[in-house]
């Protein structure tokens, strides 16, 4: 265990949570010396920058690395642009990732998921390992996105590789290499390639399906271009992929150490959709992200200048005791949550965030009506390495 700050240091990503303890005590506005940038832990205090975009900018990038949006050599996303902007064009995204078209896919993923655990029980037939992340939580979030985004059945092969190397990218912080090499910008060029032949279909002949829907969203006499819908699949795809499967991971791992509070959950799964919040409390799939001063801030004493990068600690923040009470480190399923900053706050709150609760919530009433016990094996389990997000490679299950 280690109290200390570092987040590229193997200690610490295994157990952010002592030394994220002592930033909020000592610390609230620590100076990071290389990579150069500022950290806020406090709840309060990220609560209100991340609210505050005129001051806390998105508009350099979400990393504490310079000329992040340069390196990914596209035009920046919306969650990588301040208002008026991004208020436009999160306006016009959401005429099509309406909660309606979300709410509908619930026995279509109902269904994934339990020809999931079906294959899951035949490889546990066969003598193979099952592995909680691997099988179960991370493929879900990865079809729920292509039937979304209109890929169909045959093209699916074509769609997984794309997932990975942008969620790889990702957890990489965009620093491991540029863009413009490598295999995952061929990835993405050739991502990009596949939907822009989509969009042009779809604008030709409008279906039933998501992107259409954004292509003919107007608002204020407004519309989406291609870039803007391309931009909108790669958030979708490299924001919404890795979180929901590591919310779904977290919540098993964090029951299988508090049995009680499982056979609560199991006994009663209309606890489920309260819960969540709770595990993304305790293990954030985000665990820290960036914004640029636009002028000097002056927090807890200490003068932030302008321009500086500074990092929202959300994993910090969601265990503050100033704002959880006493028992903020432990879980507490039944817990009230007023707030937190699981999906963040303000002009970006995480517009997934149904989706991601809606699949969640599928998948563990599905996977703890097979598997009451269903546990995992820490020993054998592996995180990801990232400073920024939270969660696994492999994951076994244990029943
Ligand atoms: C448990 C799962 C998820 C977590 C923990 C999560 C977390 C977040 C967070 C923290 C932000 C704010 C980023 C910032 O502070 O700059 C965000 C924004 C966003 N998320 Fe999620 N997310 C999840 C699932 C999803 C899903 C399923 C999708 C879509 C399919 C999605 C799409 C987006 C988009 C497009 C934004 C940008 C919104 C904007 O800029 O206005 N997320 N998410």
């Amino acid at each position: 265990m280690t109290d200390v700050y570092d987040p590229f240091s193997p200690a610490f990503q295994a157990d952010p949570y002592p030394a994220y303890r002592r930033l909020r005590d000592d610390d609230p506005v620590h100076r990071h010396a290389e990579p150069g940038y500022w950290a806020l832990s406090r709840f309060e205090d990220v609560w209100e920058a991340v609210r505050d975009a005129s001051t806390f900018s998105s508009g350099d990038g979400l990393t504490f690395y310079q000329d992040e949006i340069g390196k990914l050599g596209l035009a920046p996303t919306m969650v990588m642009l301040d208002p008026p902007r991004h208020t436009m064009l999160r306006r016009l995204i959401s005429h099509g990732f309406t909660p309606r078209r979300i709410t509908a896919l619930e026995e279509l993923l109902r269904e994934f998921v339990r020809g999931r655990l079906d294959l899951m029980a035949a490889k546990a037939a066969e003598g193979e390992t099952v592995d909680l992340h691997r099988d179960f939580s991370s493929p879900l979030p990865t079809f729920a996105l292509a039937h979304l985004l209109g890929v169909p059945e045959a093209e699916r092969a074509r769609f997984d590789p794309w997932v990975s190397a942008l969620t790889t990218l990702q957890d990489d912080g965009f620093d491991a290499g540029s863009l413009k090499e490598g295999a995952a910008a061929n990835a993405v060029a050739e991502m990009f390639g596949y939907f822009s032949d989509v969009i042009a279909a779809r604008r030709k002949a409008p279906t039933d399906d998501m992107i259409s829907a954004l292509t003919v969203a107007e608002v204020e006499g407004e519309r989406l271009t291609d870039w803007d819908i391309l931009g909108f699949c790669f958030v979708m795809v490299a924001g919404g992929n890795d979180t929901t499967g590591n919310l779904i991971s977290h919540a098993v791992m964090l029951l299988d150490a508090h049995h009680d509070q499982r056979e609560r959950l199991v006994a009663d799964p209309s606890l489920i959709p309260g819960a969540l919040p709770e595990f993304l409390r305790m293990e954030g799939s985000v665990q820290a992200l960036g914004r640029t001063t636009t002028r000097p801030v002056i927090l807890h004493g200490v003068e932030i200048p302008a321009g500086e990068k500074v990092m929202m600690l959300y994993g910090a923040a969601n265990r503050d005791e100033r704002e959880f009470g006493p028992t903020a480190d432990r879980l507490d399923i039944t817990r009230p949550i007023p707030r937190h900053l699981g999906f963040a706050t303000g002009v970006h709150f995480c517009i997934g965030s149904h989706l991601a609760k809606l699949q969640a919530r599928v998948a563990l009433e599905e996977l703890y009506a097979r598997h009451p016990h269903a546990g995992v094996g820490l020993d054998k389990a592996k995180r990801i390495s990232s400073p920024f997000t939270r969660g696994w490679i492999t994951l076994p299950l244990t029943l």
